[in-house]
This record gives structure tokens, C-alpha cells and sequence, in this order.
């Protein structure tokens, strides 16, 4: 089978941007590819965090993805870090990779305005490691949201530059788009992002789901109830298509054009929707935090299957560029 690598970051709250953006997806993955799906730690620390909480949001962040589906029975669950072969790629990608091309990046010039006072070299390098990540496991696809597709094309450019200079290793992994690849804040002009201020986190009790619902943005011609819409430039109506029934999304988007219904109306069957999803997962989240240990046997696995693999890569890559002595065993 072909093997699929994705990452999420240990944020704090895991939204449901990152949900139908791409943890949704990655369930839906398990049963065609071999997956493996990473905590990505060492990137969190690339922004200033709070240490005393880091162990706690990894954990949790592992918890969302095992409650989400994505069980040890049917795909690896891993922690970047666990594996320290991930950082010791990324070294010899850095040796292949022009400074002017990770400055080029739209993420590292975003965060770097976001971040003026902290613009450290791990924030211009994160799509090395990042490159490290996928192709320690030689995996051809990497299920992400938009935001990330720049980052699995340079990916692309990393392995090619490898290949070119050491002989063909690598293969140049491709995107794979969830079907909600971009969802936009509750302030529907950024994206839905933790560091925004603007997410509805996966495990928000409904009461809260509901507020930040209720009060966020819609579209900006409807001043009025008798206002007809514009469902495409409303990011509730994007949501609808990310939680909703077709005959849901057909209704509202017809009577939101006429101004048939409200946009609170239009809310509450969302607000409906998205319960429905989130609740199981809410609970599961519960039952996994009731069973000391099980999370950490998880992981524990997670990082043997993972090692397995990555041991074997770099050896070879040693091999190929030329450090590794013949009495010298992986
Ligand atoms: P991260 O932690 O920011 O996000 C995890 C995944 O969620 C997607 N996502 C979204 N999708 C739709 N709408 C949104 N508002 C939204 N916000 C986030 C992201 O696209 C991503 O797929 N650099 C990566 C982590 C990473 C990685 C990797 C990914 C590290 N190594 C290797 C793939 C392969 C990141 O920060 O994702």
C-alpha cells in the first residue's frame, strides 16, 4: 500500500477547521494507504509557548486524533519528537536547501510579522523539518488543508534536490485536499486559526459552540432579514457544506437567496449539525482520559512502527551521502 504522512501541531485547541480541513479526511484515508499520523512537537516550539502545558496539549492533541478514528488497530498515532530520526533528516535537507527559498515562504513571512520580537531560525527552517517528516517514511501523499500546500510542494523541491545529488531515494509526495480545504474564522475574513482568536475548538461545549455561532459573521449583504444573500461569500454557508446534508445545504442556500429564512435560522440547523458530529467525539475523548495508560501504549507503539521504518531510511541516506563508516552498524 501506498503510505500516507501528516502532521498536526500541538496547539492548545485543535478547531473544527482542523477537523474537516484534514483529520476528517485522514479517517476517511486509513483504509486505502498506510498512514501515519504525527504530533508534530518540535514545530510548536517554534513560537513562544508555555512549557508547563506542553506535555498536557500533546497529549491531548493524540486523544483528538484516536477519538476522531484514527485508532492504533487501523493506523500509526506517533509523536514527532519520539522519534529524533525526523530532526536528524531535516540537518542534512538544511545542507541541500538555498536560504532564499525557505524566506520565500508565506507562512514564515506571515508568522515572522506575527512573531517580530521572536524570528528565529527554527521558524525559517519549519518546512525542512517538515520535508523530514513525510519523506523519513518515503511517503507519496500528504492529506492537509490549503494552507499547507506550499509547504508539501517545497517538500517536492527538497527530494528532488536530494535525488539529484545523492541518487534517486525519495519519492516527491503529493497533496491530497479535504473537501473542506479552507475554513474561514468566526470572524469570516481569516482563517480559522488557534493564534486568531476566532476558532470553534473540537471539544467546545455546545453551549460555547453555540455563542461563537450565534455572533459570528455572515454574509456582508445580508444587513437586513429581508435581505436576500450570497451563500458563496458567507463562511456559515461554507461550514454547512462541511457539516450538513445535501438536501440541508440545497435548502439553505435556496432560501438564503430569497431571504426565506434568517441567518440565526440558517445557524441553529448548522449549530444541529455540527453537535451531532462533534458530541461522539467529545465523549470519546472522555472514555480515552478515563483509561490511564491506553493513550500511552498508543504511543508508545506509534513510535516502535515508526522507528522501525525511519531507522532504515537513514541509514541508506547515510549511506548515499558518504558518513557512513562500513564498520559503523544502524
Ligand atoms: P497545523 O497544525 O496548523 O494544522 C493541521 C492541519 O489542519 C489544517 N488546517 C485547516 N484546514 C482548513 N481550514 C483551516 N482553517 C485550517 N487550519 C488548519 C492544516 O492545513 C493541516 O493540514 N505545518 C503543519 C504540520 C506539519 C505537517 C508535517 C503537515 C508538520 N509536519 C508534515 C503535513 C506533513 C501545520 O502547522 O499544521
Amino acid at each position: 500500500m501506498d503510505r500516507i504522512f501528516s502532521g498536526i501541531q500541538p496547539s492548545g485547541e485543535i478547531h473544527i477547521g482542523n477537523y474537516v480541513g484534514a483529520i476528517r479526511n485522514w479517517v476517511k484515508l486509513i483504509d486505502h494507504y498506510d498512514c501515519i499520523y504525527c504530533v508534530v512537537d518540535y514545530h510548536a516550539i517554534t513560537v513562544e509557548y508555555d512549557v508547563a502545558l506542553m506535555q498536557k496539549r500533546i497529549l491531548e492533541t493524540a486523544t483528538i486524533l484516536v477519538a476522531c478514528g484514527l485508532t492504533p488497530e487501523r493506523c500509526i498515532v506517533s509523536v514527532q519528537s519520539h522519534i529524533p530520526e525526523h530532526t536528524e533528516l531535516a540537518w542534512i535537507f538544511n545542507c541541500v536547501t538555498p536560504v532564499g527559498e525557505l524566506e520565500r515562504m508565506t507562512q514564515f513571512k506571515e508568522k515572522g510579522r506575527r512573531h517580530r520580537h521572536n524570528v528565529n531560525v527554527g521558524l525559517l527552517d519549519y518546512p525542512v523539518l517538515q520535508a523530514a517528516d513525510i519523506l523519513i517514511y518515503k511517503a507519496g501523499y500528504v492529506p492537509v488543508g490549503e494552507d499547507q500546500v506550499q509547504h508539501v510542494e517545497f517538500s517536492r523541491e527538497i527530494a528532488r534536490k536530494f535525488n539529484a545529488r545523492f541518487g534517486k531515494t525519495f519519492p516527491e509526495p503529493q497533496v491530497i485536499l479535504s473537501e473542506a480545504p479552507r475554513i474561514l474564522g468566526t470572524d469570516g475574513s481569516a482563517k480559522m486559526s488557534k493564534s486568531l482568536n476566532n476558532a470553534i475548538g473540537l471539544l467546545d461545549p455546545p453551549e460555547v459552540i453555540w455563542e461563537k455561532l450565534r455572533t459570528a459573521a455572515t454574509c456582508e449583504h445580508r444587513q437586513r432579514r429581508i435581505d436576500p444573500g450570497h451563500p458563496e461569500h458567507c463562511n456559515i454557508f461554507t461550514m454547512h457544506q462541511a457539516f450538513s446534508k445535501p438536501d440541508q445545504i440545497a435548502f439553505v442556500d435556496e432560501q438564503c437567496r430569497t431571504a426565506g429564512i434568517g441567518c440565526i435560522e440558517c445557524k441553529e440547523i448548522l449549530f444541529k449539525n455540527m453537535r451531532e458530529e462533534l458530541v461522539p467525539i467529545q465523549t470519546r475523548v472522555q472514555e480515552i482520559n478515563g483509561k490511564p495508560g491506553y493513550l500511552i501504549d498508543v504511543l508508545r507503539s506509534g513510535a516502535a512502527r515508526c522507528k522501525a521504518i525511519a531507522t532504515e531510511v537513514m541509514d541508506e541516506v547515510r549511506q548515499k551521502i558518504g558518513i557512513k563508516p562500513a564498520w559503523l552498524s544502524p
